[in-house]
């Protein structure tokens, strides 16, 4: 008998916690479209009593999604729960995750709460979440390092309050493989109506064991894996969804469930993330990095020619790899472009949305000849990025780079629709239409990466260009992509100094900083 390992997707609510990684609404909307055919079972959509913004995505998500549980986080207050159900009560089918931490460490220094009083505020919050609905996770932040006897004493409570899934956090990232998994099956076998709720395990990866630890968790009873696409994740990320799916699948002899996951969307799923947050996919990560499926040398290439199996455990198009080749290209038209975006998941709300996504690719199409999924995946972020009506817009840019000479660059740039020309010179082009930029803004970031991916290969490739600004110990993240990588620096730039002029105020769950 195989069980069902229930695969919850977090990347948009702990991924989203990743400095720099904040989703708008529509990206969500998007991302939320790959998870639901990627066959996610739970999609984590947000933390919706952050801000209103965070409100509006989780709704637009639970509006959306037809064929996977929408979840939404809160902490214990009445307040955080009510605003939960509010967020997702029109979706078909979904869940209230209310959380509160139960190591001492936590409850005496963050929470300044008696272990009486946490008891009392998780058994309460999850009355209430039952209220609104019969599913109900809880979780017990930073479980790993809570006291046994308290931690069991509270996960029988909130099942017998209610809890349907009882989620075991190692917030910290701290637990190793054979402890957690002991771990997970002492209270499974300690608290006496652990069979009236699913285990779920949530791993951070600081010290790179969370797909290690979630897997030893499944092997000891957890039915629940809380993990992300590409590993993204508060510090060093949660575990990573493709690894784990994958090694469920891969090594179905030894670990005794499957998943429901179509993992021929894998790829399309961590290029999304990746081009929508600006977090690049090193090249040797497992499943979805550039080189986990190349047979770089002589030797492994001739043993894969020969027998497959020889280097290979797992085949790239099972994820995904090549699946997604489609090209259109300069006579393409509407059609061809709306058909292949709905295979991908992209449909506009506003029929304007797309005519401009449309003349982008048209113009694209003049400059390069292919036009790849990932091409079409940056044009629609193009277009999101322009609907959303930035107040700070590039109108027109030239700069000039000659050898022996100083590069300069000249930028008209729209302040709430009014025109202004700034110029400047510098190290080199980016620098130098990064200093003009500041010559007219002035304000006072910090550039902390810069990035550049060519999108597909060849050299006529779209650049996509990932900045990250700090100011005043807030981190964002910004892109912008096109076949003129310095234009692409640009747009880059300024869709964080947006975020970062015009910031909107949301609350972080676990820390409480605004
Ligand atoms: O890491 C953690 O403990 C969390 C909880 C809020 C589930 O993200
Ligand atoms: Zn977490």
């Amino acid at each position: 008998m195989t069980d069902r390992l229930i695969i919850f997707d977090t990347t948009m609510r702990d991924g989203e916690q990743s400095p720099g990684a904040s989703m708008t609404k529509a990206e969500k909307i998007r991302i939320a479209k790959a998870l639901e055919r990627l066959k996610v079972d739970v999609i984590e959509a947000g933390f919706p009593i952050a801000s209103p913004g965070d409100f509006e995505a989780v709704q637009a998500v639970a509006r959306t999604i037809k064929d996977c549980t929408v979840c939404g986080l809160s902490r214990t207050g009445d307040a955080d729960i009510d605003r939960a159900y509010e967020a997702l009560k029109d979706a078909p089918s979904y869940r209230i995750h209310t959380f509160i931490a139960t190591s001492p460490i936590h409850m005496v220094n963050k929470l300044k709460m008696a272990p009486d009083e946490v008891l009392e505020a998780a058994i309460r919050a999850v009355k209430r979440a039952r209220n609104y609905t019969n599913d109900v996770e809880f979780s017990c932040e930073d479980s790993s390092r809570s006291e046994f006897e308290f931690l069991a004493k509270v996960v029988e409570a909130v099942i017998a309050a209610g809890a349907t899934t009882i989620n075991l956090p190692d917030t910290v990232g701290y637990a190793v493989p054979e402890q957690y998994g002991a771990f997970i099956r002492r209270l499974r076998e300690t608290v006496p109506n652990s069979d009236k709720a699913v285990f779920s395990v949530h791993c951070h990866n600081d010290l790179g064991l969370a797909v290690g630890n979630s897997l030893a968790a499944v092997m000891n009873g957890a039915r629940q894996v809380e993990c992300t696409i590409n590993g993204l994740g508060e510090r060093a990320g949660n575990a990573s969804l493709e690894e784990l799916v994958m090694a469920v699948r891969t090594r179905k002899d030894y670990f005794p469930c499957e998943t429901r996951i179509e993992t021929t969307e894998i790829m399309n799923c961590s290029r999304l993330v990746s081009t929508i947050t600006g977090f690049p996919v090193q090249p040797n990560k497992a499943i979805v990095g550039a080189n986990a499926f190349a047979h770089e040398s002589g030797i492994h290439q001739d043993g894969v020619l020969k027998h497959r199996e020889t280097y290979e455990i797992m085949r790239a198009q099972d994820v995904g790899w090549n699946s997604n080749r489609i090209v259109l290209g300069k006579l393409s038209g509407r059609n061809a472009l709306r058909t292949r975006l709905k295979e991908l998941g992209i449909e506009f709300a506003q029929e304007a949305d797309f005519i401009d996504t449309f003349k982008r690719f048209k113009d694209l199409a003049d400059r390069k000849t292919e036009i790849y999924d990932e091409d079409l995946q940056a044009l629609v972020s193009d277009t999101e990025i322009s609907a959303a009506n930035e107040r700070v817009q590039l109108v027109a840019m030239r700069v000039a780079s000659e050898t022996g000479k100083t590069p300069q660059a000249e930028l008209t740039l729209a302040i709430d629709g009014v025109e202004h020309r700034t110029a400047s010179e510098g190290d080199g082009p980016v620098d130098a239409a990064y200093r003009a930029v500041e010559a007219l803004m002035k304000s006072g970031v910090r550039l902390q990466l810069y990035s550049v991916n060519a999108i597909t290969t060849g050299t006529d490739s779209q650049g996509e260009v990932t900045v990250r600004l700090e100011r005043a110990g807030r981190i964002v993240n910004g892109q912008g992509a096109d076949t003129d990588i310095i234009v692409a620096s640009v747009k880059a730039y300024l869709n964080a100094l947006n975020k970062v002029l015009y910031p909107t105020p949301r609350e972080h769950p676990q820390t409480g900083q605004v």
